[in-house]
């Protein structure tokens, strides 16, 4: 029914009764969405509706509709004979675990979820409201994309949300679940949010299709391999966070929220916690006595936060960093940890450009960052240096440097080379940096510095391999320790593994008050 039929209804002569009657059967129309055939063929590919996936986000009852009974003006293309009330997205706020949050959710029944004038001002509308209010953004994407009968005020409408998400970054969390196509220009909207989650077979992103790639590169491939969620968590790193279900993927929204404010004045909400017994005794065991044996640095994360606190992102993606949230006596807290289980922890172009966006959100929301530091340095090869590790190391020695949160690092192992300055070093503004006893803080690992300093030396020795390893000792004796950096007061106390959960629960306590203010520009330049 299109509006001025529904006008010329609501004529004033017609008791109230009959005007609710009539209220009533638009919501019942517009909750109908694209119809009963239509929502039957979205439950047989294994995805919810659009309404479903609101109501299972929002808390029981607290969802309210904005924009229900909006149409698309259009009448090219037959367009006229196809206005489905709400033009194919629910918007709206309700609360998520009792905080305010802003949702829209596509709905693909309804013109296959795509986007034009109208749809795309009823996202603007939530946007809007959720920066008026300072609460954070939920886009739930399942869409074909521009709507292809309304020509350029479907591009026009996505330009309208990419700048708005772009103005809301930083300023509130947005959060984007794929839970069905989103393919060409589209998928620059979820890429400007903050997290991306996609559901496992059913959800996929890729700029152009296989088709387009098949035309143009000639090469076969499925959607699901080009841009499905394993795709995109392993080898692109498009995706934070991938599920296997829609309701799993819903949950991981829910979650994920429990670890940010709601916006960028806040602080993330804390826990009840009870001090207990603060030391870790199991963490004196962790470091192998071959430094050049990996352990799994999420064992020294999880022994040293709050039990099940650990929340990791992006997992499988950039595997020699591993970075996440987590709760420290109940504080919410960002981690960046070298990972020596993984390439021995190296830092590389994605695993400094994976840690530098986590930075950056975080110091963006005022959450404090841990950093576990265990690095024998920048990983070498022609492949990094073309590719550029030069400026995706800068991105992280940037995204560090300019962060004005609470900033700690535990040296565990290993601290070698210009990584060594990287990962939240004091000299690039942490707060507190403490290391084990197990720590080496040097230029280099000693086998290739002795290498190099007692080049002629070794070469000129009788026993060239026996002088290697004695100058490689001597080397050590004086570098692979945490002496020399504690001595300068680089490193401003050298602990027992065991004592680092309570040494940093009070150094965060500490800081709780950090105030620093960034020298006034418009802003900085981060080297993209
Ligand atoms: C209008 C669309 C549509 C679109 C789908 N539909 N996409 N209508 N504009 N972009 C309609 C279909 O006509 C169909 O209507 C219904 O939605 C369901 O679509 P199906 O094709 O039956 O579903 P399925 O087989 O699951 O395939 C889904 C799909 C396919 C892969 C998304 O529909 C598709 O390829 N759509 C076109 C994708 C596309 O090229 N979009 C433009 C991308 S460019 P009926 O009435 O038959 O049920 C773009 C630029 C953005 O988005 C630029 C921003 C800067």
């Amino acid at each position: 029914m299109d509006m001025d039929s529904i006008i010329s209804q609501m004529n004033i002569s017609i008791p109230m009764q009959e005007k609710i009657d009539l209220l009533n059967k638009h919501i019942e129309e517009a909750k109908l969405g694209g119809g009963e055939a239509r929502i039957e063929a979205q439950h047989k590919k294994g995805k919810l509706t659009a309404r479903e996936r609101v109501h299972f986000l929002m808390d029981e009852g607290s969802f309210e509709e904005i924009g229900m009974l909006v149409t698309h003006r259009s009448t090219d293309f037959g367009l006229d004979k196809q206005k489905v009330l709400g033009d194919g997205v629910v918007t709206g706020y309700g609360t998520v675990e009792g905080r305010l949050t802003y949702v829209f959710a596509q709905d693909f029944t309804v013109l296959g979820g795509s986007l034009a004038e109208a749809h795309a001002e009823k996202i603007c509308k939530v946007m809007d409201l959720a920066m008026k209010n300072g609460a954070p953004l939920i886009g739930l994407n399942d869409s074909g994309g521009a709507r292809i009968q309304e020509g350029v005020v479907s591009l026009g409408g996505y330009a309208d949300i990419f700048y708005k998400n772009t103005l809301s970054s930083g300023v509130i969390p947005q959060i984007s679940a794929i839970m069905g196509p989103c393919a060409g220009g589209a998928v620059y909207s979820p890429a400007l949010t903050d997290f991306i989650m996609m559901v496992e077979n059913t959800s996929y992103m890729f700029v152009t299709g296989p088709n387009v790639v098949k035309t143009v590169t000639h090469e076969e491939v499925s959607s699901e391999d080009l841009g499905g969620a394993s795709a995109h968590s392993t080898k692109s790193g498009v995706t934070h966070f991938t599920y296997e279900n829609e309701i799993a993927c819903i949950n991981g929204i829910k979650t994920l929220l429990k670890y940010m404010p709601q916006n960028c004045e806040e602080d993330a909400p804390s826990l009840d916690y009870v001090a207990t017994d603060e030391s870790r005794p199991s963490l004196n065991d962790i470091i192998p006595e071959n430094p050049n044996q990996p352990y799994d640095i999420r064992e020294v994360i999880e022994s040293t936060i709050d039990a099940d606190s650990f929340h990791e992102v992006h997992k499988s993606y950039a595997e020699n960093i591993v970075v996440g949230f987590g709760h420290l006596a109940g504080k919410s807290i960002g981690i960046v940890a070298n990972q020596p289980a993984y390439l021995a922890g190296v830092l590389d172009i994605q695993s400094s450009t994976k840690a530098a966006r986590f930075v950056r959100f975080c110091d963006c929301f005022n959450i404090p960052l841990l950093v576990f530091e265990d690095v024998p340095g920048f990983l070498p090869g022609t492949d990094q240096e073309w590719n550029a590790i030069i400026t995706n190391g800068a991105k992280l020695l940037y995204a560090f440097s300019e962060a004005t949160v609470p900033r700690i690092t535990v040296i565990t192992r290993k601290a070698y080379g210009g990584a060594y300055d990287v990962m939240n070093s004091k000299h690039i503004g942490a707060d507190m940096n403490y290391a084990w006893p197990s720590a080496e803080i040097a230029v280099m690992g000693a086998k290739g510095a002795a290498e190099i300093i007692f080049k002629k030396e070794i070469k000129n020795a009788e026993d060239p391999e026996g002088k290697w390893k004695e100058k490689e000792m001597e080397y050590g004796d004086i570098f692979a320790n945490p002496y020399r950096a504690a001595a300068r007061g680089y490193v401003d106390e050298v602990i027992r593994p065991d004592q680092t959960r309570e040494k940093l629960i009070k150094a965060f306590k500490m800081l709780e008050n950090k105030a620093v203010t960034l020298p006034k520009k418009k802003h900085g330049n981060i080297p993209l």
